[in-house]
């Protein structure tokens, strides 16, 4: 052991996987780490909690040290006296590497403990139903807008405080959307917060640090409170298109004061706090937002400002009963990105923007107009052959935002609670006139998880194709994982979550956003056993409240997600939580088919989504997928020192009807499709595979060399292929631009994932409008296929966290070059490989603590490391370089 100090480092520190960790809604949370530094290794590490961020900083913790313990171990969950609530802490990690050399404390990261249960005094507050004797009534065009949306409220409360205080902590929530103002300032830089739960079971409260914001004397709290997920316009269903939990927004918010001479305050929403309509004429996800600028009230969030024609609030549990509140376990939804648009000229009326990429989000518009001057901005994914906007495919969804001006200089504006998915804006001068040209700048919205990974390759087409890739997942990857941001659908389905979810991780921390929804997949869950289609789930159904149960690759779902998010970080917290509800997902399911044969209980039986070509055989997708999650309910069981008898057992008995139902004694599978065997040869369902792999090469050749899948088939595509047919053609499939591929959208101007192979024809033009998306990241699934087999980053399921790597890269000259790093929960890897000619290097990087397995591509001839034969143990943390020659494959 030495005292000498070690070039190991803590990165990327998280509690809960977030930092800032805004409340907690553990008594022992899990505080995680990776290993960045030149080191081999950590073999002790130590944790440190305390108020005071700088001792914490120079190893001082105040409120707890684990002291040194000695683990390898990438995380501890905390084991010291409880942790008390409203708690503004920071915490760090102390390491020693391999040689017990200490590594220096790393920044530390911020901690509030949030507010638990039984602290919550506050009480839910809305706009009265009736208005107060004296009160003016409100106006008769208040709801006198097409869609009769709900004007927006403006809620406050002024007061007087003895005292600054030292610190002051803001817990806020709301039924609907809502945005905060202490003293005439924003706080916070969250949109669309609280976000969307199941908001009947329980709604998640936001954590403001208002200390510098509170002063002696008088204050005043405001709040902006609008409809979003609970009574605005969700999804698809026209008989049912809003009000979905309720029909009256409403806030909550407690604010805790400590003042200096240790007493405390707790200010709360109340019958104290009073409400009126402002400028937001109404601002709804499906029909966009209406501002009246002239009806700005200027300080009506500062202190001092007149409201006495303001209504009092009415206070009350709202309907059928409050929620549970939780700390928000995802990181806040927030502008991620401005675009700014190009002016392509007039269609009409209309002067038409391009944004050069489709986003989920809405515009800024700068203007100077005569008062009253009246915009329309409507939005859409593409252009008509004609040039003007293509928005048949909202269906029901009208994604227009008016703004009137208020005249008198430049007017700065963008919606509130609304967005949009498109590329394309159309601007109209409806009444008035412009007085300087308009200026508009697309502005994109993602729940804001961190960024892990990024690949360039010498190859346009696939660099745009990751680009794509990247982009459906932002701009679905809000609140929850949408199918889409455009249409009036907008809804967390799971098939489309389970088969991204892989190719999720590589671009982003999603197991934040997994811990969310997985809780929205239970809250969803039947008391017969059934995950849901969707979730959250209440709006789906308006003739009952129980949610549409899953079918087959959907209601699967969180099983595989959960799954992939244990193979991805090593962390079990998701696998303990969902036990339970796993286990009555797959009693559901077997309770109803005794005969191992998955025809019952399979509710909306979708099959392979939108493939194109032959239909595959619904029963045997279904099958394949229940033998699959038997599968992974044995390694579940397994992580957790389950029995695993139950699920070997069943898996044996399942994969033998599978056979027996669904394959002849040549081998053929029923349906005779790409996807029937894909799923079979990748499930590991057969005894035999090479019937299926000869039957499916014969398939693709038949076709061209082109896929036929769809939802559920289309991941497993490239790499079936590669392993079991040719690496070649897993790459020829991947940069093809014939119809259908990835190619054939992205040269058809796809700038996010199609929802269908055939969005977009020259022979037919658009697909019916009734489905149409140009922006569902589902056929994104071969992500994963790029990250793990072309860059080569795999992860290995003995030691899952990407402890142990598994480096199998596919080289291929016609991408010439690939360059990829990711940030895996071990720490950063990189991937760098270059072909020139007959010659190739390919450089890794391995963190500290991990190793890689390598594995080169028969295209790689003589490998040397560092000059000496490339053998065949595994390589271990730091960079190598690997030259060797290269021959391209010939089938
Ligand atoms: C959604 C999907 C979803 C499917 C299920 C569609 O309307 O957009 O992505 O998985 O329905 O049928």
């Amino acid at each position: 052991m030495s005292d000498a100090p070690s070039a190991l480092r803590a990165i990327r520190l998280r509690c809960e996987h977030l930092n800032p960790t805004l409340g907690l809604n553990s008594a022992r949370p899990r505080f995680t780490w990776s290993l960045g530094g030149q080191a081999l290794g950590q073999s002790a590490c130590r944790l440190l909690i305390g108020e005071d961020r700088d001792a914490v900083a120079s190893g001082r913790a105040d409120l707890w040290d684990s002291g040194r313990r000695e683990m390898s171990g990438l995380g501890a969950s905390y084991d010291g006296p409880p942790l008390p609530s409203d708690r503004h802490l920071w915490w760090s990690v102390q390491l020693w590497d391999e040689a017990g050399r200490p590594a220096p404390i790393p920044d530390p990261a911020e901690l509030f403990t949030g507010l638990f249960a039984e602290d919550w005094q506050a009480e839910w507050i809305a706009r009265p139903f009736v208005p107060a004797a004296g009160r003016p009534v409100p106006q008769d065009d208040a709801y006198d807008n097409r869609f009769q949306a709900r004007p927006v409220d403006y809620l406050r409360r002024e007061l007087h405080l003895p005292n600054a205080p030292v610190r002051a902590t803001a817990y806020t929530t709301a039924l609907g959307l809502y945005e905060f103002y202490v003293n005439g300032t924003r706080i916070g830089s969250d949109v669309l917060a609280p976000g969307w739960t199941d908001y009947h079971t329980r709604a998640e409260y936001q954590v403001h640090d208002v200390t510098g914001h509170l002063r002696a004397g008088g204050n005043a709290l405001g709040a902006i409170l609008g409809e979003g997920w609970y009574s605005g316009r969700v999804g698809h269903n026209q008989r049912r298109a809003g009000n979905h939990y309720g029909g009256r927004p409403a806030f909550l918010c407690q604010i805790h004061l400590h003042y200096a001479d240790g007493t405390r305050q707790v200010l709360r929403s109340d019958d104290g706090w009073t409400c009126a309509r402002g400028p937001i004429l109404y601002s709804d996800f499906l029909a966009g937002e209406a501002f009246d600028a002239r009806k700005e009230m200027s300080g009506w969030s500062a202190p001092g400002y007149d409201d006495a024609d303001w209504q009092p609030v009415e206070t009350g549990d709202p309907e059928p009963r409050a929620p549970e509140l939780n700390a928000a376990r995802a990181q806040p939804i927030r502008e991620v990105e401005r675009l700014g648009a190009r002016e392509l000229g007039p269609c009409g009326s209309e002067r038409i923007y391009d944004l050069g990429q489709n986003i989920a989000g809405y515009c800024e518009l700068k203007i100077t107009a005569e008062p009253g001057t009246r915009i329309r901005l409507r939005h859409a994914e593409r252009l008509t052959e004609d040039g003007a906007l293509y928005t048949e495919n909202l269906r029901y969804a009208v994604s227009e935002d008016v703004y009137i001006a208020r005249g008198g200089g430049e007017e700065v504006y963008t919606p509130r609670f609304t967005f949009h998915g498109f590329q394309y804006v159309g601007l109209t001068v409806e009444s008035g006139a412009l007085l300087a040209e308009p200026a508009l700048t697309g502005i994109a919205l993602q729940t804001d998880m961190p960024r892990t990974g990024e690949i360039d390759t010498g190859n346009a087409l696939l660099n745009k194709l990751l680009s794509n890739i990247f982009w459906s997942q932002r701009d679905n990857f809000i609140a929850v994982p949408t199918d889409c941001p455009q249409r009036d659908e907008r809804y967390g389905w799971t098939a489309d979550a389970q088969v991204f979810w892989r190719t999720a991780g590589f671009n982003m921390e999603t197991t934040a956003f997994a811990t969310k929804y997985l809780e929205d997949l239970i809250d969803g869950q039947s008391p017969e056993g059934a995950f849901p289609d969707v979730a959250p789930t209440k709006p789906l159904n308006p003739y009952r409240l129980t949610p549409q149960p899953g079918a087959p690759g959907w209601g699967d779902g969180p099983i595989i997600i959960a799954w992939h998010d244990y193979l991805r970080t090593g962390r079990t917290d998701l696998l303990h939580r969902a036990w339970e509800p796993f286990v009555a997902w797959m009693d559901y399911i077997e309770a109803a088919n005794p005969d191992g044969v998955r025809l019952n209980r399979v509710n909306n039986n979708y099959g392979d989504w939108l493939n194109v070509g032959p239909r595959s055989d619904p029963a045997l997708v279904a099958s394949a997928y229940w033998v699959h999650i038997a599968d992974l309910m044995g390694k579940i069981a397994g992580v957790l020192g389950r029995d695993r008898t139950r699920w070997h057992l069943l898996a044996a008995r399942l994969r033998a009807s599978f056979r027996g139902a669904f394959a002849d004694s040549e081998g053929r599978l029923s349906g005779d499709t790409q996807t029937a065997y894909l799923l079979a040869l990748d499930f590991g369902l057969l005894e035999d595979r090479s019937p299926a792999v000869a039957r499916l090469g014969q398939l693709l050749e038949e076709a061209g060399w082109h896929l036929q899948t769809g939802f559920l088939g289309v991941r497993h595509v490239c790499p079936v292929v590669a392993d079991e047919l040719s690496e070649r053609r897993a790459v020829d499939l991947l940069l093809k631009e014939s119809f259908p591929s990835w190619g054939f959208s992205i040269r058809h101007g796809a700038t996010t994932t199609w929802e269908r192979w055939d969005g977009w024809t020259p022979e037919r033009g658009f697909q019916s409008a009734s489905m149409n998306s140009f922006n569902h990241y589902s056929f994104g699934s071969v992500g994963e296929w790029i990250w793990s087999r072309l860059a080569g980053i795999d992860w290995d399921e003995a030691a899952p966290g990407f402890a142990s790597i598994r480096m199998r890269p596919i080289f291929d000259e016609r991408i010439g070059h690939l360059a990829a790093r990711y940030d895996a929960p071990s720490g950063r890897i990189e991937s760098a490989w270059q072909i020139d000619g007959a010659t190739g290097r390919w450089t890794v990087s391995i963190p500290p603590g991990a190793t890689a397995a390598i594995t080169l591509p028969r295209t790689a001839t003589d490998p040397t490391l560092a000059g000496a034969p490339l053998q065949s143990a595994p390589l271990g943390p730091g960079a190598h370089v690997i030259e060797f020659g290269y021959k391209a494959d010939q089938d």
